[in-house]
């Protein structure tokens, strides 16, 4: 468990499958006071996941599912159910959940994409706005439904792409406000629902 329990902080688990670092911003938020999570549970979809340094490093618990199976999802959903969690928040998570999953967590699961959508869905993302010499790109904080990056937009923020950017530098510049945007879309949407 990670962070104190408040008696209204919302359990969540975060879905990693790479870096961490949205996942470890978002531990960290969710032990302030006024932070409405506490990260009760991390899941990674990859077992060599350079985010899981960091939660051994930290005695946070965390379990590894690939995702490919049905008996997979079916085994997360029983460990999500086993502990309350009441929200999920995907952080770098790169699977695609089955529909089934998705109904069963309904307006309870967020993501955060690199790019203002409804562009740039998908993978790739940088390469394709740098390619197509777009002026902004920026991320997104929305709920996750059963279409691809297309459920309801929480909150955005916009970067200005230079002339010099590449898709690693524009990641990094992105990546930046990402770290900024979910702990504020998290706020925003706990305190609607
Ligand atoms: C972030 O830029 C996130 O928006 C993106 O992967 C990166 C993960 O970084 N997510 C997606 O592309 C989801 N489709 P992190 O592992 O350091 O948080």
């Amino acid at each position: 468990m990670v962070g104190s329990i408040g008696i209204s902080k919302i359990k969540t688990a975060i879905f990693i499958s790479g870096n961490g670092s949205n996942m470890k911003n978002l531990i960290k938020f969710s032990k302030l006071k006024t932070s409405p999570i506490y990260v009760d549970l991390v899941l990674s979809s990859n077992k060599k996941a350079n985010g899981i340094r960091y939660l051994k490093k930290n005695k946070i618990v965390y379990k590894i599912f690939n995702f490919k199976k049905k008996k997979d999802e079916n085994k997360v959903l029983k460990i999500l159910k086993k502990k309350k969690i009441n929200l999920i928040c995907l952080a770098g998570f790169m699977k695609i959940l089955s529909k089934d999953f998705i109904k069963k967590f309904n307006g309870k699961i967020l993501n955060i994409h690199p790019s203002l959508l409804p562009k740039y869905k998908g993978l790739n993302t940088h390469e394709r706005v740098i390619m197509n010499n777009e002026k902004f790109s920026g991320c997104t904080v929305h709920i996750v439904n059963s279409k691809l990056d297309s459920g309801k937009i929480i909150l955005q923020k916009e970067v200005r792409i230079s002339k010099k950017d590449n898709p690693k530098t524009l990641s990094k510049k992105i990546l930046k406000q990402e770290h900024v945007l979910y702990p504020k879309a998290l706020k925003k949407f706990l305190s609607k629902t």
